[in-house]
């Protein structure tokens, strides 16, 4: 039977400063707390329970786009997170197998960890997440009797020789889902901080005896998120391990430091990535394709061996066929752009299709608003538009048909045809001489004006 998640998201957040519950607040274009029920999400949990509190509302609205079939259960006073997880109790009833406690303010734990924890229940009752900090500050610290887990003392009731223990709470718990809520019963709110501690099931579940055991993970993953300064510093430690795993993955990126992955980014084997390119969320690239410096993408697909860049910008709905062709300060919106096609210089192609081959000149802008609708252009394959053409849409324009520098294209040209659209060329030989001429003399009279 697979495992239900308890999420707790109510806290407040005072130290984030923010009119925004903290969970919401953004890693890699992703809320805290989607990264949170994502490391959940790959145990293939039978429920998924948010505890949601400040906020609950935005809080809500997150979970129902992150995960549709999430319950959000509301704590409407924030007594503990003992209290808080009692709030999951009736989402949960009848749930079989076990359940895990996870914090929405903690990014980074690993799925593998979540299994590790599940198959070290088999043998206990209750088991807990441990680390050992390089500070333990005030986390709860875990008392252990050879690789049995005693009791968690929270720091503000430990004593001096339980202060000195180096292993930590990370605060993630897993127990049988309905043992969890009976062991909650017994706990009370009879400790330095009169809260109702989660913790406090350890020690009710040795007297019931029960064994408990922990299971260890790096300091990294149970980095939590209270300030702006944590968050930065999670952005930091994602984006880290993120450039890493596209290394691993054979992505050749040539200043990883200075690349911006989301957190859904799938760049294939043999890319590569220049520097200074940011990803936003929803892009996939394909193997071979490259990425050149000072690119902004998202919520685009770039096909093999396709370019991008240097300084282009690919939106949403950007489509790049095999070996396609976007260069510089060219920007992409909700367009495909065929096979071999090129967009090499100051483009605009915005709702559009272009088709395999087609050469887009220089400044082509597709001309794609009225100031109420969007407008297509069609573009067919192996075409030719001339620089500075702009596409007035709805209009078409057939596979190898022309359009000439300059023109503005309000109707539609047929395949094969050229598109002439811009005033005639009117030559005045001499003219211009005789301007300057005029121009200069009128100059040098309003100079010897002013002396
Ligand atoms: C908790 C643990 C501590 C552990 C530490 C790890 C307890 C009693 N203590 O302490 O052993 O080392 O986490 O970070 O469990 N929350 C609610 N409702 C509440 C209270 C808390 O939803 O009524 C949520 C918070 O939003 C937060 C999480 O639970 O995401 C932890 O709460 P917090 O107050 O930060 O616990 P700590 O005192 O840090
Ligand atoms: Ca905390």
């Amino acid at each position: 039977m697979g495992a239900s998640l308890i999420i707790l998201a109510a806290g407040q957040g005072t130290r984030m400063q923010s009119d925004m519950p903290k969970v919401l607040h953004r890693v890699a274009h992703a809320p805290l707390l989607a990264h949170a029920m994502q490391a959940g999400a790959a145990l293939e949990p039978e429920r998924v329970v948010v505890v949601a509190g400040h906020g609950a509302e935005a809080v809500e609205a997150a979970v129902a786009e992150i995960d549709d079939s999430a319950q959000v259960v509301f704590q409407e006073d924030r007594l503990g997170t003992g209290h808080a997880v009692l709030q999951a109790r009736a989402a949960l009833e009848g749930a079989t197998g076990d359940a895990i406690v996870l914090y929405g303010d903690t990014p980074f734990i690993r799925p593998e960890t979540l299994a590790a924890m599940l198959d070290a229940r088999a043998a206990r009752g209750v088991v807990v997440l441990g680390f050992e900090p390089a500070d333990p500050a005030r986390y709860g610290r875990l008392v252990m009797n050879g690789e049995s887990l005693e009791e968690i003392v929270e720091y503000k009731d430990a004593s001096a020789e339980q202060r000195a223990i180096g292993l930590c709470n990370s605060g993630v718990i897993c127990a049988d889902a309905a043992e969890l809520f009976t062991l909650l019963d017994e706990v009370t709110d009879d400790n330095a901080a009169g809260e109702y501690y989660l913790t406090d099931i350890v020690a009710i579940a040795r007297a019931r005896g029960l064994s408990c055991g922990v299971v260890r993970c790096a300091e990294e993953e149970t980095m939590g998120v209270n300030s702006r300064a944590d968050l930065a510093a999670a952005e930091a430690a994602f984006q880290a391990r993120k450039r890493a795993e596209a290394l691993e993955n054979g992505v050749t990126l040539t200043a990883p430091e200075t690349v911006h992955f989301a957190w859904d980014t799938w760049i294939g084997r043999d890319a590569s990535v220049e520097p200074y390119v940011v990803f936003g969320p929803g892009v996939t690239v394909e193997t071979g394709a490259e990425i050149r410096a000072f690119s902004h993408l998202e919520g685009c697909h770039v096909s093999s061996g396709a370019q991008v860049g240097p300084y282009a910008r690919l939106r949403p709905g950007a489509e790049l066929g095999n070996n396609a062709k976007v260069g510089n300060f060219c920007e992409v919106k909700n367009a495909e752009i065929g096979e071999g096609a090129k967009v090499n210089h100051l483009s605009y192609i915005g709702d559009a299709t272009v088709g395999e081959a087609t050469n887009i000149g220089a400044g082509t802008i597709t001309c794609n608003y009225d100031g109420v609708f969007k407008h297509h252009t069609e573009i067919g394959a192996r075409a030719f538009i001339g620089s500075n053409t702009m596409l007035v849409a709805p209009v078409r324009v057939g596979d190898e048909a022309m359009t000439g520098s300059g023109s503005v294209i309000t109707s539609d040209v047929e395949a094969g045809a050229l598109a002439l659209g811009r005033g005639k060329q009117v030559v005045k030989p001499g003219l211009a001489r005789k301007m300057f001429e005029k121009l200069k003399a009128a100059k040098a009279a309003k100079v010897k004006d002013k002396s």
